[in-house]
């Protein structure tokens, strides 16, 4: 029997890697682990807790203490914390930077890293920043999305306007540049592509042309036939 694949999509904020994912990993029938989900929620948690973002002990703790439970709405991919439902609690501008703040603290991805590997045990399609280069470094396959600032800040402009938080595209730029700056010069796990890594840009293509590509990639290996639609 084969054994399950496992798919990395790294890459920085906006680039469409949770869009990909979702869609590869429906493709393929293999769960989908969003990993800066899990980032998040513990931004959240330490928030709402009063916990300082750089805390490394306190928000460690608080990492190893949660309960994460994803599920599949048929849209879209819900998570929940010790029963309660972040799935859009954790989608706000204020959550990403606290997600970025406690993502510097080794603690913080010590706590996450082991529970990140057992989600992927049985095959999935994993996606954040460290996924090839330090959660699955044996991925089947590895790909590291991209996109000009200029575009993913647009993508997330739109995303937040959706959600009727409407913010002129230079204040997004920053934003995004500032986060970019903290995930790939922070010390452990920054975000940087794995050597074996694919590098796909999806600056000026949809989704579904970068799943197509991801797909045709995976069905080059362990025998896996990517599907033709
Ligand atoms: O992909 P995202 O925007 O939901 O991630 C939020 C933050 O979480 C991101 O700025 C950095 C951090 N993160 C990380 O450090 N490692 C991961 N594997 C995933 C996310």
């Amino acid at each position: 029997m084969q054994s399950p694949l496992s798919i990395a999509i790294d890459g920085p904020a906006s680039s469409g890697k949770g869009t990909v994912a979702r869609m590869v990993a429906h493709a393929l029938n293999l769960s989908y682990v969003d990993t800066g989900a899990m980032y998040r929620s513990v931004g959240l948690r330490a928030l709402e807790l009063g916990i300082r973002t750089t805390d490394g002990p306190a928000v460690g703790a608080l990492a190893a203490s949660l309960n994460f439970a994803f599920s599949w709405d048929g849209a879209r991919l819900r998570v929940a914390v010790d029963g309660e439902d972040l799935t859009k609690a954790i989608r706000t501008e204020r959550v990403g930077q606290a997600a970025s703040d406690v993502a510097v603290l080794v603690e913080v991805r010590a706590a996450l890293l082991e529970l990140q590997r057992e989600l992927a045990k049985n095959g999935a399609v994993l996606d954040g920043r460290d996924i090839g280069t330090v959660v699955l470094p044996d991925a089947d396959l590895k790909v590291y999305l991209d996109a000009s600032p200029e575009v993913r800040a647009s993508r997330r402009r739109d995303e937040l306007a959706a959600r009727g938080d409407h913010r002129p595209l230079e204040a997004v730029l920053r934003d995004i540049l500032a986060r970019d700056a903290q995930d790939s010069g922070r010390e452990h796990a920054p975000l940087c592509a794995a050597a074996d890594a694919v590098r796909i840009d999806s600056t000026h293509r949809t989704p579904q042309q970068v799943v197509t590509e991801i797909l045709r990639l995976a069905g080059q290996i362990g025998g896996v036939s990517a599907p033709t639609t």
